[in-house]
């Protein structure tokens, strides 16, 4: 399909597909054709506060947008989280230490990115347990759950810009551009996107690189031997099972693709996972390599909406499993498992994984 139809129309739902590494590389790029902001909601909802989030518009005023939370997202401000990390992956790993086994995902892959997030935005740690039913009301289209998701965040909103503190919330309220601060929309926008964007890829991250290495055992060995093989793993991990499967955008003008001429107003998906197994760009793609060098995967985008939580997806990765390969060396899947894979076109993972 990748080869022989890059590009092509599904007659049922009148979408698009982008399935080669060139292909999806300019549509996540291009703006110009291909929008980010054409066809989203407008309105007072969660979904429409995520609407007027970076990753639903197009320069220039994604630019202005980016650059006031980049202020409050810094990787070096994210590098300082590096110890309570740790002691969050210490503190999640210590109960399954004595028996060895665990469910990978419900124990540490899913808990870890929530409580990172929820501490990041400043959430009182009473509040955390709601986030994991918010998240999926987002996902899901649920809206009650994304209305009370969103007055809760509005609330915080209110209290931050009277009593700041040190968290980011209080950070984004704060940070400016050419005298222009965030608006409350925006600032619901982007809360909301954090806690969607941020949570089940992080989790799939670290789940589906169990999952990998379960498929290519000599691949695990190696790490066990070597953990300076760790971050090429990672990258390795984010290409052959790319937690983000595909990412939406629609054109803003007649574009030609792959031999294609897609007309203006068209919806497209650009499949990420496709293209990170095309054998144009990657070697021996059906092959989980751990030092594989380069790897200019696009399991975090391309262009102007590159993950902006890119850095903390791989520290959060590299400071968990570091500690699993410290601490359960002969991790294994435990016999028996049936995968459930997460059901859904974008995101790639599975629900639970007992190791
Ligand atoms: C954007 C993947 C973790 C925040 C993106 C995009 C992808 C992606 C593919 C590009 C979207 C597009 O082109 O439309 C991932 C993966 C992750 C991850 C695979 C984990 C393994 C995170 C984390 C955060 C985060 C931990 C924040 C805490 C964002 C934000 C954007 C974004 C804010 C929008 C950037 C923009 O539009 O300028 N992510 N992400 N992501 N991601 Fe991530």
């Amino acid at each position: 399909m990748r080869r022989a139809s890059p590009v092509v129309r599904d007659p049922q739902s009148g979408m698009w597909m982008v399935f080669d590494y060139a292909g999806v590389q300019r549509t996540l790029s291009d703006w110009k054709a291909f929008s980010s902001e054409r066809g989203r909601p407008r309105g007072e909802n969660a979904e429409s506060a995520l609407s007027s989030s970076i990753i639903s518009t197009d320069p220039p005023r994604h630019r202005q947008l980016r650059a006031l939370v980049e202020q409050a997202f810094t990787p070096r401000q994210v590098r300082a989280l590096a110890p309570r990390i740790g002691e969050l992956v210490d503190e999640l790993l210590a109960p399954v230490e004595g028996s060895g086994r665990m469910d990978f995902v419900l124990d540490l892959a899913y808990p870890l990115p929530v409580i990172v997030i929820a501490e990041i935005l400043g959430i009182p740690a009473s509040d955390r347990d709601r986030f994991k039913r918010w998240s999926d009301a987002v996902v899901t289209g649920d809206l009650s759950g994304s209305r009370e998701m969103a007055a809760y965040f509005g609330r915080l909103i209110e209290e931050r810009r009277h009593v700041p503190g040190e968290d980011l919330i209080s950070g984004l309220i704060a940070a400016q551009v050419g005298g222009e601060h965030l608006n409350t929309q925006e600032l619901l926008g982007f809360c909301i996107l954090l806690l969607v964007a941020g949570n089940e890829t992080t989790t799939n991250l670290l789940a589906n690189t169990v999952l990998c290495w379960q498929g290519a055992p000599e691949a695990y060995e190696r790490v066990v031997a070597d953990r300076d093989l760790l971050p090429t793993t990672i990258e390795e991990s984010l290409r052959f099972r790319s937690p983000v499967q595909s990412m939406f955008r629609v054109t803003a003008q007649d574009v030609e693709l792959g031999g294609q001429l897609i007309p203006e107003g068209s919806p497209v998906l650009a499949w990420i996972g496709s293209a990170n197994r095309d054998e144009a760009q990657f070697p021996d793609a059906a092959r989980f390599d751990p030092a594989r060098t380069p790897n200019r995967h696009l399991a975090f985008g391309h262009g102007v909406h590159f993950c902006l939580g890119a850095p903390l997806a791989r520290l959060e990765a590299s400071l968990a499993l570091e500690a699993l390969l410290e601490r359960l060396p002969n991790l294994r899947v435990a016999p028996g498992t049936v995968l459930d894979p997460i059901p859904s076109q974008i995101v790639s993972g599975v629900k639970r994984l007992p190791v």
